[in-house]
């Protein structure tokens, strides 16, 4: 995300869930949220990783803005997958052990699931890792009740994080990281992310979603929707901390922005600051000043080219790249060497 490298780590916190238990959010993510925000709001410039966008309002907004008819890249790697399930299943193989980075509402790796079943090359099983508790439960509810021979063993962890995998077997590990998700991480958290998952996987790969650099004015409307859905989810941070924390921040004082960073390459999205105000955290007084921002995410855009250099970097094999026809998104095969 945009500021790890800066943050103390809290130890990851793995919460399996059993199919009927009641989604009870893991402490550390709370505690990893308060301790973020004061950090947040003491230090300048003002930054915040966007995984504390994910709380249950928050993955229901993100889950809205998929469906936005500016926002791209959730339609067009659905339609890339539509296309191509088929080769990547093949690529995925039989009896793999199959682990989806940020599961969100599982919608996309369905369509693998299917792909992978129809052809009997059925996952010895299926690892959806994601922050978000409550969401991920009710998804992994539903995907039990549709493909019932299918062992979801559901992880509550910050994929941020080293991730405290079950044993593993004899089956060949494959990762799946659609959504351009990792345009969250800055290029260097980028490369430290896929060495770690290059040893995680060996023997196996990665199959992962990648959006691609293209006309800034698209990529501007993406996120400046019109019906505002981009700015309530950016919002929603402040909403969460006010009700997980009790914090006091007032979400009616900030605006949304979200700009194209040509020179980083990356969307950026902040809150700023309508005015000079203070806000209340915990006992603690911060001010922000008006104008200032409160950082909230990076989105980097890449190129093939570019994104296939860097899982070079990180000890893969770049393999086959599925893209659409006016090139706005990428999905590609990254084989993980034993
Ligand atoms: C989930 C990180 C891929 O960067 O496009 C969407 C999040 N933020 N609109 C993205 C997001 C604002 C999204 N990712």
């Amino acid at each position: 995300m945009n500021n790890q490298s800066a943050r103390p780590h809290s130890s990851a916190h793995a919460t399996p869930l059993a199919a009927a238990a009641a989604a009870v959010a893991p402490d550390a993510t709370t505690r990893d949220f308060a301790q973020s925000l004061h950090r947040c709001l003491a230090e300048q410039p003002h930054q915040i990783s966007p995984k504390f966008f994910y709380d249950a309002a928050g993955s229901a907004l993100f889950d809205q803005i998929c469906d936005l008819p500016e926002y791209y890249p959730t339609r067009t790697e659905i339609t890339l997958l539509e296309r191509h399930a088929p080769a990547m299943a093949a690529q995925i193989g039989a009896g793999a052990e199959l682990i989806e980075f940020g599961a969100g509402s599982l919608t996309k790796v369905r369509l693998l699931l299917q792909a992978l079943l129809a052809r009997n090359l059925a996952p010895a099983r299926f690892l959806p890792v994601d922050i978000s508790a409550e969401h991920l439960q009710a998804q992994c509810l539903r995907l039990r009740g549709e493909l019932p021979d299918l062992q979801v063993e559901p992880l509550i962890v910050d994929f941020t994080q080293p991730l405290p995998l079950p044993a593993r077997g004899n089956e060949r590990r494959v990762g799946y990281f659609p959504g351009s998700s990792i345009g969250n991480f800055t290029p260097d958290e980028a490369l430290a992310f896929l060495t770690r998952s290059a040893g995680l996987l060996r023997g196996g790969g990665l199959l992962i979603g990648i959006d691609l650099v293209k006309d800034p004015a698209l990529l501007h409307a993406a996120y400046n929707d019109a019906q505002g859905v981009t700015a309530a989810f950016n919002l929603n941070l402040l909403h969460r901390a006010r009700r997980e924390l009790g914090c006091d921040i007032e979400p009616a004082n900030f605006w949304h922005h979200a700009l194209f960073n040509p020179t980083r390459g990356r969307i950026e999205m902040h809150l700023v600051s309508k005015q000079r105000q203070h806000i209340h955290l915990e006992g603690q007084r911060y001010e922000l000043a008006a104008g200032e921002t409160i950082h909230t995410e990076n989105s980097y855009k890449y190129t093939v080219d570019g994104f296939q250099a860097l899982a070079r970097r990180a000890g893969f094999v770049p393999g086959t790249c599925w893209l659409d026809e006016r090139r706005w998104f990428c999905v590609m095969w990254l084989d993980a060497p034993s």
